[in-house]
């Protein structure tokens, strides 16, 4: 049986959680707004018409920040369209998902989701058909108090108080070809830059996102980044980063160390930024947004299920059904963001509902849990803390990993994973250290020998385990719990060791007490 060592000493820090690194995203995409969020006449539907069945999970899932309209759908986006008398409003083409936009959801009623489900506003503004100007305006329209023109016109919308979103993307992906009016770095930077300074001026309380690449398999990627920073380096807070992770191999093993591309694009992305502060002598850090990540292959191959003829309104477009597999890189994702939060500082997950989501509805049915649901619930709701930097001596595997885009198939060799990934959190207030394990052996268990000297008495608290014989078992309608986690039952202390064994291809979360 593979076994690995781990050592944790809580003097061994990464950094702090970020509460928004546990974030995830709501787009005028298919069916995630109209018939996800919001469905009115729901037999749940509440007065606002959001689904109180989808609000609980929600609220189970845990997601603290909440990116929103889009995605591509932002790049067209007029945010006017969305606000004042749902019957006045307009009806109008979104050539981003060749849907129809009814507009009968938009800004205001985003944000009083957020207030009902404690979740904080994340929004991003249109640099793609529009800039600075219109991005302005919304800031007015949202965070102002009253007595413009702008502010006056949300109070007589019906929201009185300014809704006070702190957290602003300054477009999105606009390298992409298939974004409304793509942009070059330079024309990206410069409308960027002007678009910052205009937003702060009317709320210099606000923090801003600038656009990285859209994904790091890019050809400008790097030179984007550089160029993006050079530009607005004094007026942003983050640069984001997009990754989602594939099997269109079917080459489990490869998928499964996908994640560690996650970590490369991370530091690369860091050393950019530094590079960037390094040449103006600036001790200035530039955090990152990782503002969309997850897995998705099924329907993105060739765009297949993105179009529907005939400009339908929520269209059931992107409803990806993920497997235990899917779960298990997913896993690894999520441990790749806690490793890294000393500079990722906001992640979302891309998406919430029925649109590559850990969510899915029925459009008048019922909601239930993906298996990805599971990973990212455990870490958000257990997950906070200090993150620790663990020391793990674990056998490895070769593989590569391709990923292929529009242009290119990437391939990307890996000569050195290791079975086991994990991230371990001090919750120090709490008096807790969490651990997140994968374990990327598919026939093998592993037996995990923990050294947790600098922690005194410690108690096992809870222990969960996602594991299914079954790598393609979903969850879905019908057989909702037919993915759920489990207790890990082979975990115990004595002194200051821990010693646990974990199934073959699972991931495993162990909750430990600590003096
Ligand atoms: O999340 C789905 C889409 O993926 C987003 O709209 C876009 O930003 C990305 O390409």
């Amino acid at each position: 049986m593979p076994k690995a060592d781990i050592l944790l000493d809580r003097h061994f820090t990464i950094g702090d959680t970020d509460p928004r690194l546990f974030g995830a995203f709501v787009e005028h995409l298919g069916r995630c707004v109209y018939g996800g969020i919001y469905e009115p006449g729901h037999a749940t539907a509440d007065e606002h018409g959001f689904r109180r069945d989808v609000m609980d999970l929600v609220r189970e899932l845990a997601p603290t920040i909440m990116r929103y309209p889009g995605g591509n759908f932002v790049s067209g986006y007029r945010w006017e369209d969305g606000v004042g008398p749902v019957d006045k409003r307009p009806k109008r083409l979104d050539p981003a998902w060749f849907s129809t936009e009814p507009n009968t959801f938009g800004t205001n009623e985003f944000i009083d989701w957020c207030r009902k489900t404690d979740i904080e506003p994340m929004l991003a503004v249109n640099l793609g058909t529009r800039a600075g100007e219109d991005a302005r305006r919304l800031v007015e329209y949202c965070n102002h108090p009253g007595g413009t023109e702008l502010s006056d016109l949300r109070r007589e919308h019906g929201w009185e108080q300014p809704h006070d979103v702190k957290f602003w993307c300054l477009g999105n992906e606009m390298d992409g070809p298939w974004q409304m009016e793509t942009k070059t770095a330079v024309e990206y930077g410069r409308t960027a830059v002007e678009a910052a300074k205009l937003m702060r001026w009317v709320d210099p309380r606000i923090e801003l996102a600038a656009c990285g690449s859209s994904s790091r398999r890019m050809p400008t990627y790097g030179a984007w980044e550089d160029t993006v920073l050079e530009h607005t380096f004094d007026e942003v807070e983050f640069i984001s980063l997009h990754t989602y992770l594939n099997d269109y191999a079917g080459d489990t093993p490869a998928f499964l160390a996908s994640a560690d591309l996650m970590d490369s694009f991370i530091d690369e992305v860091v050393a950019i930024a530094d590079s960037v502060a390094a040449r103006r002598r600036s001790s200035k850090r530039i955090m990152l947004s990782f503002d969309e990540w997850n897995v998705w292959y099924r329907t993105r191959r060739r765009n297949e299920g993105r179009v529907k003829l005939g400009w339908p309104i929520a269209p059931e477009i992107l409803e990806e059904i993920y497997d235990m597999k899917d779960a298990l890189a997913f896993g690894g994702a999520c441990i790749s963001l806690l490793n890294h939060a000393d500079r990722v500082k906001t992640a979302c997950l891309a998406e919430l509902v029925n649109v590559i989501a850990p969510i899915m509805t029925e459009t008048g049915g019922p909601a239930w849990r993906q298996t990805i649901f599971w990973p990212f619930s455990q870490m958000s709701n257990l997950g906070r803390g200090t993150v620790l930097d663990v020391r793990v001596k674990s056998p490895t595997y070769e593989t590569v990993y391709s990923d292929p885009s529009r242009t290119e198939d990437m391939r990307f060799p890996l000569p050195e994973v290791p079975y086991l990934k994990m991230a371990a959190v001090h919750d120090a207030a709490g008096g807790y250290v969490t651990l997140f394990l994968l374990n990327r052996h598919l026939t093998e268990p592993m037996e995990i020998a923990g050294d947790l000297r600098s922690f005194g008495r410690f108690d096992i608290v809870e222990t969960h385990s996602l594991h299914d014989a079954d790598l393609k078992a979903t969850n879905t309608k019908d057989a909702p719990d037919r993915v759920v986690p489990s207790a890990l039952k082979d975990v115990s202390i004595a002194g200051q060791a821990l010693t646990a064994k974990l199934p073959p291809a699972s991931w495993n979360v162990i909750r430990l007490s600590v003096a």
